[in-house]
């Protein structure tokens, strides 16, 4: 809340460490508070506690390169709110990782998790490095490095790791393993997306990409859209967008194209999805692809087809090419993928937007579920922790359409309303402290 002049205090939305004039995806996170704001009711009080993250670590990683040679690296961990429990959220390695990237992803994290009512506050990471220059020693290095230099916050009750783009299962047993020889003892819950033999979860590496499905199965029926022969593109292949292809291909509907880094590839009538992932494993993206055309990368945005998900980086649908999308509903599986002013482009050309905060929720679902059977030891079946995702992920979905219903907002301002409510009102029974 504003204080005025006379309290001697100043607040500042936009803090002092970050440029005014280029906020980059905090900036976009912003504006998305600044919506939902006039329905929080007297929860309003304490809105500027989300335009603040709790706590921000940024680390120099160097590790010794196999030539010999010394590197560093910039590496982040912050912890954006931590009202509703223990921070919560992926490690990114990428060479355009920034602060207020990390910063829009850790705030992001605490909205999903409490959209879909996950005992979690929000939190992020990443390194500003291109794993792909690595070796894998290197790689080995890097990570436990950082892992050693953000060991002053994480801990399986204070703030939970998983992976995100370019990090996976191993990346997830050398962080677990470095944090456990640096505490003296094994603690299979500090990070999740472990390999399942080191305390990991069935089902959690397709878990994204199941929530991605769910929910579009959820809204396809509430909007009359077949999903048995719809057609679907998808910009990014890995984890999420592959999983999601895969399960959309495997009930009829038809992946009419594909972009990743590798290029944007196209066929109208359905990509082979198995074997198109085949591709992507043995040869690490979609270009070359036997089965489809090769197409520019700009056309891929006005592809016809009725389902868009974006899986890749974000800030990917934009004021210049959100006019030229076909697709009557885009799924988020990537975080952040829409800036605000093409969210509102999406929206006047009646497209349903299923926003990242509620979309890609599955995975810290899953995530959830791995840390709770890492602190009781007890591990359940791949079918029961599916059927609990998709009821968590149908619950959710359900619960804040009829808020959108109510209110008459997209589902990504129902999303904002329902998260945030819980984030503050935890915030308003705490109590500040002292
Ligand atoms: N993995 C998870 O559980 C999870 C959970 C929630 C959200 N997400 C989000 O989903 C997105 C994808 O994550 P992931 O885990 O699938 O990562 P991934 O590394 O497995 O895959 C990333 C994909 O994006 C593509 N890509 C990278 N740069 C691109 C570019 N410039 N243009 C087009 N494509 C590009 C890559 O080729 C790859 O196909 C990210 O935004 C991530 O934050 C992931």
């Amino acid at each position: 809340m504003q204080q005025p002049a006379s309290a001697g205090v100043t607040n500042h939305a936009i803090p002092s460490y970050l440029q005014a004039d280029h906020l980059g995806p905090w900036g976009n996170y912003l504006q998305q508070v600044d919506r939902v704001t006039p329905y929080l009711g007297h929860l309003a009080r304490w809105v500027e506690t989300l335009k603040r993250p709790k706590r921000i670590l940024i680390v120099d990683v160097p590790i010794e390169l196999d030539n010999g040679t010394i590197a560093h690296y910039e590496g982040y961990r912050v912890q954006h709110n931590l009202s509703r429990g223990p921070g919560k959220g992926g490690v990114r390695f990428h060479q355009d990782v920034t602060l207020s990237e990390v910063m829009a992803l850790s705030a992001w994290m605490s909205v999903k998790n409490a959209a879909v009512n996950v005992p979690y506050g929000g939190a992020k990471g990443g390194i500003r490095v291109d794993p792909k220059t690595l070796s894998r020693g290197e790689l080995e290095r890097l990570t436990r490095r950082y892992t050693s230099e953000i060991g002053l916050l994480i801990g399986p009750s204070k703030d939970i790791p998983a992976p995100d783009v370019n990090t996976n299962g191993q990346i997830m047993a050398w962080m677990m393993d470095t944090y456990s020889m640096n505490t003296g003892a094994t603690a299979t819950g500090v990070v999740t997306g472990k390999p399942v033999d080191l305390g990991g979860s069935l089902g959690r590496v397709e878990a994204t990409g199941r929530g991605v499905f769910t929910v579009g199965v959820e809204a396809a029926k509430l909007t009359g859209l077949s999903v048995q022969g719809a057609r679907i593109a998808v910009q990014g292949f890995g984890n999420v967008g592959g999983t999601a292809g895969k399960l959309f291909a495997d009930v009829g509907a038809k992946v009419v194209a594909v972009q990743d880094h590798t290029g944007t590839i196209h066929n109208a009538n359905g990509l082979d999805v198995p074997a198109l992932l085949a591709h992507v494993a043995a040869k690490g993206g979609v270009g070359g692809f036997d089965g489809a055309e090769a197409m520019d990368a700009a056309d891929f945005w006005s592809v016809d087809c009725d389902i868009l998900i974006p899986a890749a980086l974000e800030g990917q649908i934009t004021k210049e090419n959100a006019g030229k999308i076909k697709a009557k509903m885009v799924i988020e599986g990537a975080n952040g993928p829409t800036t605000t002013e093409a969210d509102d482009i999406l929206t006047e050309k009646g497209v349903l937007v299923l926003p990242d905060v509620l979309a890609n929720a599955g995975g810290v679902t899953v995530s959830y579920f791995e840390w709770v059977q890492d602190f009781s030891s007890f591990f359940w079946s791949e079918d029961e922790i599916n059927a609990r995702l998709v009821r968590i992920m149908q619950d959710a979905f359900a619960a804040i359409w009829q808020v959108a219903q109510q209110h008459g907002v997209t589902l990504r301002t129902a999303t904002f309303i329902v998260a945030c409510q819980r984030i503050l009102h935890a915030r308003e029974m705490r109590g500040l402290y002292p």
